[in-house]
C-alpha cells in the first residue's frame, strides 16, 4: 500500500490546478498555487510526522477550515483507520476540486472534504483533536478580525462596532468548537489564533502545554503548532 506522500502526489497530480488556484488566490492563481506544491507535500508530511504520534486509537479529528494545505496530514490520518476524521470548509466549490482529485488519484482513501459550517459538522460527536489552522484569521469570513491578528490595519482605522461583532462571531464558534472537545485532547492551530482557545480553556480552569515545535502551513505561511489541553 502507498504512504500519504505517494498518495498525495497521485492526488495532486489529477488536481484541477487552474480552478483550485482561481479560488485561492486573486490573480495569476494557478502559477501561485503550483509554486506551493513543493511545500504542500513537504509541510504536509512535516506536520503528520509531528501530529500523528500525540492522537490517541479510537479518536476523533474535527479539521475546519481545511483545504489543499491539509490533505497530506488528513490523508495520513484517515489512513491509520483508527481514528474519525472529519474535514469541513465552507467553499462547495474547493470541496468538490479536492473530492474529485482524491477520487481520481486515491480511489480507496475514504478521505472527503465537507462543506459545511463547522457547527453542524457531525452533530453529537465529541472530538480529542481540534484542528484550525488559518481559521480565525481568514480574511473572508472576518476580514477586521484577519487584519488585526496580522498587523495589517494601524489602530485610528479600526471599525470599533464591526471589529465587536466578528469578535463575537469568532468568539462563538471557539465556544462551539471546544464544547465538543474532550479533554485531554489536543489543538493544532496557529501562532496567530491561539488566543482563541486559551479563552476557552481558562474559562474552564484547564490546563494548557504548548509545544515547542512549530510547522510552517504551506499556502498561508504561518506558524503551526500544538496546544495539549488537560
Ligand atoms: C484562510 S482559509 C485556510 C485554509 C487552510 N486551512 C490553509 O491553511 O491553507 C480559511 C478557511 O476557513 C473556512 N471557514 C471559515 N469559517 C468556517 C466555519 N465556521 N466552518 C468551517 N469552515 C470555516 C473557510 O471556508 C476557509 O476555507
Amino acid at each position: 500500500m502507498s504512504g500519504a506522500k505517494e498518495l498525495t502526489k497521485e492526488i495532486l497530480d489529477r488536481l484541477d490546478w487552474a480552478a483550485l488556484g482561481d479560488i485561492y488566490f486573486h490573480e495569476d492563481g494557478e502559477a501561485e498555487l503550483r509554486e506551493r506544491r513543493k511545500a504542500i507535500v513537504a509541510c504536509g508530511m512535516a506536520l503528520s510526522e509531528l501530529l500523528l504520534p500525540q492522537l490517541r486509537r479510537g479518536g476523533g479529528s474535527l479539521w475546519v477550515g481545511a483545504g489543499l494545505a491539509e490533505l497530506p496530514v488528513l490523508l495520513a490520518e484517515s489512513m491509520r483507520g483508527d481514528r474519525q476524521v472529519v474535514a469541513v470548509n465552507l467553499r462547495g466549490d474547493e470541496c468538490e476540486l479536492l473530492n474529485a482529485a482524491i477520487a481520481a488519484g486515491a480511489p480507496d482513501a475514504t478521505l472527503r472534504y465537507q462543506a459545511v459550517d463547522a457547527r453542524q459538522a457531525a452533530p453529537g460527536t465529541t472530538f480529542d483533536h481540534l484542528a484550525c489552522i488559518s481559521l480565525f484569521t481568514d480574511p473572508e469570513t472576518w476580514p477586521l478580525l484577519s487584519d488585526v491578528a496580522y498587523g495589517r490595519i494601524a489602530p485610528v482605522q479600526i471599525d470599533v462596532e464591526q471589529f465587536v461583532a466578528e469578535r463575537e462571531q469568532a468568539r462563538e464558534l471557539a465556544a462551539n468548537l471546544f464544547a465538543r472537545f474532550s479533554r485531554p485532547g489536543l489543538v493544532t492551530t496557529t501562532a496567530e489564533e491561539v488566543s482563541w482557545f486559551l479563552e476557552q480553556a481558562e474559562a474552564v480552569g484547564a490546563t494548557i502545554e504548548p509545544s515547542e515545535e512549530l510547522v510552517e502551513a504551506a499556502i498561508v505561511g504561518d506558524p503551526v503548532g500544538f496546544l495539549t489541553i488537560r
